[in-house]
């Protein structure tokens, strides 16, 4: 039995949602086991479109979903989520949501310490998505944070909190900002707990359970590999790791089974917010591939910088993920180019790389060395059939499998669920 793990192999918003969607047809369980609502995975079906940020991609196709503790949950961002797919007609309870007890919240004191974070940082801002996301990791980390199971009891819930509380009022104080009132939060909390309480579990058990059981587990990442707290290029990262080494911890499957890693993979190259974008293009190129890519964060609405396909970081990221495979994505966004660009090195001061260096300095000054190809300027939207795309296009994603040395298993034409090249099966 295979499990599947889906991660993103650049800046986030390479397709997850989609491939997630489309491969949970097949899946028994889907796991978030990461990240938190700064996620905005947006999944299409005969035209109708849901844009998810907490829940797993596969609750509309009524698989069972898995919320893991690796996620920094937003209680709140939940309901609202839920109240917002219960509209559409998808019934959420806890037959078909559990959420890890030993999740870590996101408090609403965490989305302002990361607002007062971004105003300080100048203007070497990360451009985050301001969903509290950071400071809450930073709370767990730092041994202060709530959890879930933390709301079961409301007398030590108030010892905890007023602690947390403390910690971050001596911060404020120094910045000549108002104090976080403790009881109000912890009212708050209260409110909201009775919401929340129907969906804890001891995820690890369920999971371990239903793998021994050989259910087939889909792990659904957020964020991309670039963003990993570790290996991104930080400090313009998130605070998770996002690779999918995180898959056990970040959900308790003890267990190593077999696992298929697809690394989504956007045809081109996108990223929101700040930090080093070796191939990005500020000229009239980049300008098309954010029209005809619709490239606007589906999170904060933010226009994504767009540049050629990075072959370097892919085949990077390919390693450190021990990827089975590449799905590539928005393979039509690039239909109407007569000639396609892919960087398959960088160099700097007479150096040359054939990597890319963690040194920030050198990630934001390195030039991309470009390998130019002809493009096929026919429409490949839709199709799902290789030998249907245009002979340049099939060059295109040969030379992406031949610089990232990693094999390309599906490839997508458009944000339709159907509209996707299977090569390879995940699942086995
Ligand atoms: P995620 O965060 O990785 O799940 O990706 P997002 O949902 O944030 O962004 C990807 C966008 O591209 C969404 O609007 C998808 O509907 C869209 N999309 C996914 N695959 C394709 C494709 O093959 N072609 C086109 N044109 N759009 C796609
Ligand atoms: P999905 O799952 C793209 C980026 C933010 C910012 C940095 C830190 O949709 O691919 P954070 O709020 O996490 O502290 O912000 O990370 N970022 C994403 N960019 N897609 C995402 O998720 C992202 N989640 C965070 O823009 O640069
Ligand atoms: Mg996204």
């Amino acid at each position: 039995m295979t499990n599947v793990t889906i991660v993103g192999t650049q800046w986030g918003d390479e397709g997850k949602g989609k491939i997630v969607d489309w491969l949970s047809g097949e899946a028994d369980i889907v796991v978030r086991f990461q990240g938190g609502n700064n996620a905005g995975h947006t999944i299409q079906n005969k035209g109708k479109v849901y844009k998810l940020s907490l829940l797993p991609s596969g609750i509309t196709r009524g698989k069972k979903a898995i919320i893991g503790n690796g996620v920094v949950l937003d209680p709140w961002s939940l309901k609202k989520e839920i109240e917002m797919i219960s509209n559409e007609g998808i019934i959420i309870n806890k037959e078909n949501l559990i959420i890890a007890e030993n999740i870590h919240l996101i408090l609403p004191i965490h989305k302002k310490i990361d607002e007062i974070n971004e105003i300080s940082r100048g203007s070497n801002l990360i451009g985050t998505t301001k969903k509290g996301i950071g400071p809450a990791y930073e709370d767990k980390v730092g041994r202060r944070g709530i959890r879930l199971c933390d709301l079961y009891n409301y007398k030590e819930l108030s010892k905890k909190l007023e602690n947390l509380i403390a910690y971050h009022n001596v911060i404020l104080k120094s910045k000549k900002i108002p104090n976080f009132d403790s009881n109000k939060i912890l009212n708050e909390l209260i409110e909201i707990s009775k919401f929340l309480i129907p969906f804890a579990s001891p995820v690890w058990k369920y999971i371990n359970k239903a793998s021994s059981d050989n259910k087939k587990i889909l792990f659904e990442g957020a964020q991309g590999s670039l963003l990993d707290i570790d290996f991104g290029t930080y400090p313009f990262v998130t605070s998770s790791n996002t690779l999918a080494g995180q898959i056990n911890i970040g959900s308790g499957l003890g267990k190593n089974q077999q696992n298929y890693v697809l690394g989504i993979t956007k045809a081109y190259t996108t990223r929101v917010g700040s930090g080093p974008f070796p191939t990005e293009l500020k000229d009239s190129i980049g300008e098309t591939l954010t029209e005809r890519g619709n490239e606007f964060g589906t999170v904060t609405n933010r226009k994504r910088r767009c540049g050629w396909f990075d072959s370097v970081i892919v085949k990077q990221t390919a390693i450190l993920n021990g990827l089975d495979a590449l799905a590539i994505t928005k393979l039509d966004v690039l239909d109407n180019f007569d000639i396609l660009k892919i960087c398959i090195g960088y160099e700097l001061n007479e150096e040359k790389y054939d990597y890319f260096p963690f040194d920030t300095e050198v990630q934001k000054h390195i030039k991309p060395i470009y390998l130019s190809l002809p493009g096929w300027e026919s429409s490949t939207v839709g199709i799902n059939k290789w030998d249907n795309l245009p002979l340049n296009a099939k060059n295109y994603i040969q030379k992406i499998e031949e610089q990232t040395n990693c094999k390309v298993a599906v490839i997508s034409t458009s944000p339709e669920r159907e509209h996707t090249i299977l090569l390879d099966k995940p699942f086995k």
